[in-house]
């Protein structure tokens, strides 16, 4: 299994989590943030509003998936909230060693 955290534009949340549905995945969390990547603090658009403070607000999800579909997640991610401007977000890739459904006890893939 893998752990798929990614950053994204808040108002692209919808958007993903619908994909993200079409695509199997059945479980998501997800937190508002602030961060900064590359521009670390200078200019980014946030709701029309030119940001120069140093953390511009984002949502991140965190998916745990099967090995056989986290390309695919990726990619689904990737592609629905892109916009080509700054500031699109990053995703990262753990490798997750276990999970438990905690009403069943079922493990691993069958618990996800
Ligand atoms: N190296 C990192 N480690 C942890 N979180 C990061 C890292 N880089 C980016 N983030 C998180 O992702 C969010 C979005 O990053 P962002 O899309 O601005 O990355 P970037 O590298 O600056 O790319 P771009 O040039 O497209 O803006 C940040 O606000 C932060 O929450
Ligand atoms: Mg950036």
């Amino acid at each position: 299994m893998k752990l798929i955290i990614a950053t994204i534009k808040p108002f692209k949340l919808e958007e993903v989590r619908e994909a993200l549905t079409e695509a199997g995945v059945r479980g998501l969390m997800v937190t508002e943030i602030k961060g900064f990547g590359a521009q670390s603090g200078h200019t980014e658009i946030y709701r029309g509003a030119e940001y120069v403070v140093n953390f511009v607000p984002k949502v991140k999800l965190e998916l745990v998936v099967a090995d056989a579909i986290a390309d695919q997640i990726i990619e689904v991610i990737t592609k629905t909230a892109h916009t080509g401007k700054i500031g699109d977000g990053k995703i990262f890739v753990l490798d997750v060693e276990q999970a438990v459904r905690v009403r069943t006890g079922e493990t691993g893939d069958d618990a996800i």
